[in-house]
């Protein structure tokens, strides 16, 4: 700890940096230039104990963002919000502000934050392992997998680390279940559909069935074959998947990031129909509705249709990285040794996390509780914010809802996280998307609608641009 005064009191630019704990390669590099005596790795181990030093300093909101803005790719524009720590549902940030999180890291701290048994199944596990890649067997796997097939429509179950790599095993095992299928053909389907307002995710294969069109341009030529058509547009996509020429068809039974869309019912069972007769697969997309946000374990049961097909993210491991492609045993009997793979997937120390998610997420009535939750939600939006003028829409079931507005909510989300409450936009920035963590309380769902509702008003304001 003394080598930090101690260098500081040799060379200035030290006590420059000081306070920035990103900067220790810099300051490595101009001591060494400076002090060529020095060994590179004696340098690196006060410059280590320095940067202990500043980490334990009270570093600044705005050191943070500046240090941000120099040493990370520019792919997320940020609010401007450093947060330190979370309980339930309240977020800390670095000034010590409270807020309360109707955002779920983008609905994936289901449980909140740093629940008990989350935690403890964590700790756990990596006391005895956290990682072995899939050359081996492990046991968390394996229990993992066996509760999604339990509860499920599926037989079997591929890990992955993300929604968009969930998504990217599906496009492969349908393309690899058409060629399996049609073994004489030299042109087997592998074609897919996607719709208006879908969101599958960023890599090159999920981000061609991602519908925004300036999230796809700028990386263009991506994963050829991919056909939008309207979301409930049942004429348009029977006529399509009969062509013959659709490996499968993904669809979100609900859509989060396109805008809190509802599939129908007949929808849904129409893409089944339509997908059965031709020999087309149907993909349910349940990242971000699936695993009790809606109320459901599943969203689909809601609609009394299975796919054949489901891919998992967000929730499933309550904030730790996981995705998750479940198939039927048709869809596995094409999947052999090679056909995909992944180092980090499933490994024991994220699947123990995810056991702990899905045993209390999965009983009744823990799944009830969303329900009730859900419609004293929309209830009290309805009630409080309802009849502003500038609301067009409140919808959504369960703990995942819509407020459609006639201007973009940008200016109320900002309004919202000055006073307290955090919450996200979903389509064209025009909807506040609420997500809150599902063990969330009545009592918390009114102190967040409340700070909503006195934020309104900033929509009335002149805008000062
Ligand atoms: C429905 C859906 N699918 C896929 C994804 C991509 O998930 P990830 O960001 O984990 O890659 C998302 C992310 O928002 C999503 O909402």
């Amino acid at each position: 700890m003394t080598s930090l005064h101690n260098l500081a009191n040799f060379f200035p630019a030290i006590d420059h940096h000081r306070r920035c704990f990103v900067d220790v390669k810099l300051l490595i590099g101009k001591c060494s230039t400076h002090l060529p005596n020095f060994s590179r790795n004696v340098l690196r181990a006060q410059l280590t104990d320095t940067v202990s030093a500043v980490e334990s300093e009270k570093i600044s909101k705005d050191e943070v963002m500046k240090a941000e803005e120099r040493v990370i790719v520019g792919t997320y524009g940020r609010a401007p919000l450093v947060l330190t720590s979370g309980k339930g549902c309240k977020l800390y940030d670095i000034e010590g502000r409270e807020y309360i999180d109707l955002t779920s890291g983008i609905a994936v701290n289901a449980l909140g934050h740093g629940d008990s048994d989350w935690l403890q199944a964590i700790t756990d596990q990596a006391n005895l392992l956290a990682h072995v890649s899939n050359i081996y067997y492990t046991l968390p796997q394996v229990n993992l997998a066996e509760r999604l097939v339990a509860s499920s429509f599926a037989d079997r179950v591929f890990f992955s680390n993300s929604g968009t790599e969930a998504n990217e095993a599906a496009i492969k095992f349908a393309r690899k279940f058409q060629r399996f299928s049609h073994p004489d053909k030299p042109d087997p389907p592998t074609e897919f559909i996607s719709f208006t307002n879908s969101f599958h995710g960023r890599t090159i294969g999920s981000l061609a069935l991602t519908s925004k069109e300036h999230y796809r341009t700028p990386f263009e030529p991506v994963m050829p074959g991919v056909t939008f058509l309207n979301y409930g547009d049942t004429d348009a996509a029977q006529e399509l998947i009969s062509s013959g020429k659709i490996a499968a068809v993904f669809v979100e039974p609900i859509q989060g990031e396109g805008g809190i869309y509802s599939a129908t019912k007949e929808f849904l069972q129409s893409l089944r129909t339509a997908c059965d007769k031709a020999g087309s697969l149907l993909v349910f997309d349940e990242v971000q509705c699936g695993l009790g946000r809606t109320g459901y374990l599943w969203a689909h049961e809601a609609y009394d249709v299975t796919p054949d097909i489901m891919t998992l993210a967000k929730p499933l491991a309550g904030g730790l990285p996981i995705g998750a492609t479940l198939v039927t045993e048709r869809v596995n009997a094409a999947i052999k040794h090679g056909d995909h793979g992944s180092t980090f997937a499933g490994g024991p120390l994220i699947c123990a996390a995810a056991i702990a998610v899905f045993d209390k997420i999965s009983k009744p009535a823990f799944l009830a509780s969303v329900t009730r939750k859900g419609e004293h939600l929309k209830e009290i939006l309805k009630k409080k914010v309802g009849g502003n003028s500038h609301v067009k829409e409140i919808r959504g079931f369960g703990l995942i809802v819509g407020i459609e507005l006639d201007v973009s909510a940008s200016r109320l989300v900002d309004a919202c996280r000055e006073s307290g409450l955090l919450i996200l936009t979903a389509g064209k920035g025009d909807i506040v998307r609420l997500v809150p963590p599902l063990i969330i309380s009545e009592q918390e769902l009114d102190q967040a609608v409340e700070i909503l509702y006195k934020c309104f008003d900033v929509l009335d304001e002149k805008n000062p641009n």
